[in-house]
């Protein structure tokens, strides 16, 4: 009886699904992707997303719609403090060393917090780098998570600990995210796996730069 509530609960939960999103636009892979600002009314309660939250290897090709890719993207990275442009996500000493980029069927794109949009940095589908496991090369989306490692300078820090702080900072983005989607029926995983040297090389970032994480979003 005491695991049959919460299960109950659960299934009713997903029974009812989230909110649902007012509007629902196809996101257009153009060279700026303008998105929409999160609906703070939508989706679970932070509980019901808690007790939703599971690692998901299995997706279908079904695109986002740019609700749910702002909504992924702001939940990552977003301000939510304009006063002081903090983000959702914490970061250690406020550094905020991580670059979130957005790898789609069309395009990979880097995350801008400031205009709260998706800038275009390469052309087609380079997904299978982003990631080592079948699952995420057909996934609608895989974020990965990159430290740009100069924001450490001068702080007296061994390379192992600036590596260190930039893995705790990506593992917070990608929380918001996991928890994000599974308030909003999105599936999403957080990974390690993926080939980085060759991310790093197709972004132009081989100095200065560390792959720390990687993840999938999708339906
Ligand atoms: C830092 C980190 C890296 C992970 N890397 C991978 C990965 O590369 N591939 C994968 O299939 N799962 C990966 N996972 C997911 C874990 O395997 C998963 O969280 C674990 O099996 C527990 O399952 P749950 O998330 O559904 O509770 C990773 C999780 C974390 C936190």
């Amino acid at each position: 009886m005491k695991l049959l509530i919460p299960l109950l609960l659960a299934s009713l939960m997903v029974a009812c699904g989230p909110n649902q999103t007012q509007t629902t636009t196809p996101i257009e892979y153009t060279e700026t992707i303008a998105l929409v600002q999160p609906a703070l009314s939508e989706g679970l309660t932070i509980n019901q997303a808690l007790w939703l939250r599971a690692s998901s290897r299995d997706y279908s090709t079904e695109p986002l719609t740019l609700e749910e890719l702002s909504g992924v993207m702001w939940a990552a990275a977003g301000i939510n403090r304009p006063e002081n442009n903090h983000l959702t996500a914490p970061s250690a000493m406020a550094l905020y060393p991580i670059r979130v980029y957005a790898f789609t069927p069309e395009g990979v794109y880097r995350y801008d917090e400031q205009s709260h949009s998706l800038l275009r940095v390469v052309e087609g589908d380079h997904r299978e780098l982003s990631a080592a496991q079948e699952f995420a090369y057909s996934a609608p989306l895989n974020l990965v998570y990159i430290a740009d490692m100069s924001r450490y300078e001068g702080l007296n820090l061994t390379a192992a600990k600036a590596e260190f702080l930039a893995g705790q900072d990506a593992a917070g983005y990608a929380e918001n995210v996991n928890l994000y989607a599974a308030g909003h029926n999105l599936k999403a995983i957080t990974r390690g796996s993926l080939k980085s040297a060759e991310v790093l090389t197709l972004l132009g970032l081989e100095k200065g730069h560390t792959v720390v994480l990687a993840q999938t979003v999708g339906k």
